[in-house]
């Protein structure tokens, strides 16, 4: 039994309806035998096979279903063929004969020993939690033989599916409604061909392996999805690993920082990653069922995270409440969030509103607000990331609405990476919480939302992220970039934003100097390794019409050069200044004029900024 730091508002420990993360010899249990099930991304991988496993990413589940049925069913011999494993314990640590190096039994070898070669149960944790099908208590006493079903209905991640008879497909039922669902989007694989349902379980949750640059293989639970439970989702669902949990993971600018905040945890995802390089993360959250989940998998992974499973406390902290209300008065060295920013009508309808996606206020209210507020809670010199959607007023550019919530005198970093119609995006968001699937009220929250734009006369939707940092000393310089990138860019982008603050922050520090005569006159400059430069011209034509820089890495972009600019880059090989190349390019265009150095150097500084030019050190 182990707790962990709440903060100011107590919060019921165990939630009925999450995970349950009291029993620490349970969790390090199931941890044991996920792993000897080899229930990891790579070993999902490798057990579906690429095309399904492709299939399952691009949220498409029939293929990995029927290969996850077929193997179970008819067992791993042609699985052993097709990963090339010699045999399937052949691919475990030597010494693996029928225990793990915990001594808890290997369900594959308890089921080899047993005379059952058929059945593949490294299936059993895909089918069951991954891909929410019905499993026999057969199958899952033998794929887990040491939690066993009642570890594993007592840590709340299967429930008993009522026996009777087989009921004819789907039932397309509520996930909020009460009690156990008579089946779920799977059927019974057993049930084939009978009339009856022998025993057989479901999943309560999804338990899905997450690979990360943290700690290696992690589980994450979280509620299962509509595809594998049909019906809309519940109000306080709590969102699994999504696109925009990735790309907020991929955009953190990864210094090691004191103490850190993941506002809006959901099941934990950013700060599982936080924990890679903050000495302590604090989680918060409105949602308590979240605060529940997370805790789960903060205890189920604590080893690879860095925790210590008998006192988390030392290195995280969970808080329930709104915003930046759980943390009054505290000062965070690095915010992340990725927040219920999703733009929803305020019918007044309870059931219109997911707390995953909507912090219910109206329009862009959730970002505005944490724009505005989160650089109060900042240390000098400390920075938040998070994603958001903002309103582009009609007859505006997408900038001046986000660009009016940034308070003064904080650096800010503004990307739009899309930009939708009120159209597309009431499109988008019904289609996200499996709203369309009742045609009627479909209609009427699609009429919502687009009554909700036209009232505040929005006619875009921009979604991206936003970077702010809150000045180390009230003199320092600050800056707000706002710009569109709606191109691919390199992932994880992090790295290359953080090299950006970096530049810029350099070329800051040379605008002071230069009230002094120096600045970035006096610096030598390389081309960056990854810019390469494009010449076009007529065929015929003694001069190219266009010369372009182009990015492979990073931010990938592409800027036009002027023919002197592109005479100064060629010359940045680290031998000259910048003022002497500025100098030598001035005497052979015969512009003596001190104009044509200055303006020569402020296109210099822009591609400094930009990253295709760096200083050479
Ligand atoms: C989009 S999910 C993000 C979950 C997770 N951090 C991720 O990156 O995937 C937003 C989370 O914010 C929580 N939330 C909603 N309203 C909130 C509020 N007013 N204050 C704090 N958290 C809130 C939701 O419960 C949900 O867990």
């Amino acid at each position: 039994m182990t707790t962990l730091p709440q903060g100011h508002r107590e919060f019921d420990d165990d939630i009925p309806s999450a995970p349950c993360s009291v029993d620490l010899v349970a969790l390090e249990a199931l941890a044991a035998e996920l792993a000897s099930l080899d229930y990891t991304v790579d070993g999902v991988g490798s057990l579906l096979g690429g095309p399904a496993y492709s299939a399952l990413g691009r949220g498409q589940f029939a293929p990995a279903l029927l290969e996850a049925r077929r193997l179970l069913r008819h067992g791993h011999a042609e699985a052993v063929d097709r990963t090339g494993h010699a045999d399937l314990t052949g691919a475990r640590p030597v010494g693996n004969a029928g225990a793990d190096r915990t001594g808890h039994a290997d369900p594959v070898d308890a089921r080899h020993a047993a005379g059952d070669t058929t059945g593949d149960l490294r299936a059993v944790p895909v089918l069951l939690w991954l891909l929410g099908e019905d499993v026999t208590e057969d199958d899952l006493r033998t794929a887990f033989p040491g939690i066993g079903l009642v570890g594993l209905e007592r840590l709340r991640l299967i429930e008993r599916i009522p026996q009777g008879p087989a009921p004819a497909g789907g039932t397309g039922a509520d996930q909020e409604s009460a009690g156990p669902a008579p089946a779920s989007a799977g059927t019974t694989l057993a049930s084939a061909g009978t009339d009856q349902v022998p025993s057989a379980w479901r999943a309560a949750v999804e338990l899905r392996p997450y690979a990360s640059d943290v700690g290696g293989n992690l589980w994450v639970a979280s509620d299962l999805g509509s595809e594998q439970r049909p019906g809309r989702l519940r109000h306080d669902h709590v969102l699994g690993i999504g696109g925009a949990s990735l790309t907020l993971a991929q955009a953190v600018m990864r210094a090691p920082v004191d103490r850190a905040l993941d506002l809006g945890t959901g099941c934990g995802i950013q700060a599982f990653h936080l924990l890679a390089h903050a000495r302590h993360v604090t989680l918060t959250d409105i949602s308590a069922r979240a605060l529940a989940f997370a805790r789960f998998n903060l205890l189920l992974n604590a080893p690879a995270l860095g925790l210590a499973a008998h006192q988390p406390g030392e290195r995280v902290s969970l808080r329930l409440g709104s915003l930046l209300e759980p943390v009054e008065g505290e000062r965070f060295d690095l915010v992340v969030s990725n927040p219920p920013f999703v733009i929803t009508p305020r019918t007044g309808d309870p059931a219109e509103s997911y707390t995953y996606r909507d912090g219910g206020l109206a329009g862009d209210a959730i970002v505005e607000t944490l724009v505005r507020e989160l650089p109060g809670i900042l240390t000098p010199g400390g920075a938040a990331q998070l994603l958001g959607n903002w309103e582009i007023t009609e007859g505006t550019g997408w900038e001046r609405r986000i660009r009016g919530f940034v308070p003064p005198g904080v650096d800010a970093w503004i990307i739009q990476r899309e930009q939708l119609t009120p159209v597309q995006y009431a499109e988008t968001w019904l289609r996200d919480a499996a709203e369309n699937r009742d045609r009627d009220a479909y209609l009427r929250s699609y009429a919502d939302y687009l009554a909700d734009f036209a009232s505040r006369d929005v006619e875009g939707i921009g979604f991206g992220s936003v970077w702010l940092r809150r000045p180390r000393t009230p003199s320092d310089l600050v800056r707000v970039t706002l710009e569109e990138i709606t191109h691919e860019i390199e992932q994880p982008v992090g790295p290359h934003l953080a090299a950006a603050v970096g530049r810029a922050d350099w070329l800051a520090d040379h605008t002071e100097q230069a009230a002094s005569g120096i600045g970035i006159a006096e610096e030598f400059l390389l081309v960056a390794d990854d810019v390469t430069e494009e010449r076009h011209q007529r065929p015929g034509a003694e001069h190219p019409g266009v010369i372009l820089l182009r990015q492979g890495a990073g931010l990938r972009r592409t800027t036009l050069l002027s023919t002197e600019l592109a005479g100064f880059v060629s010359a940045c090989d680290g031998d000259l200044t910048a003022g002497q190349i500025a100098g030598a390019l001035a005497m052979l265009l015969d512009r003596p004029d001190a104009a044509f150095t200055s303006e020569l150097l402020v296109d210099v500084e822009q591609l400094i900024r930009e990253g295709f030019l760096i200083p050479a050190v």
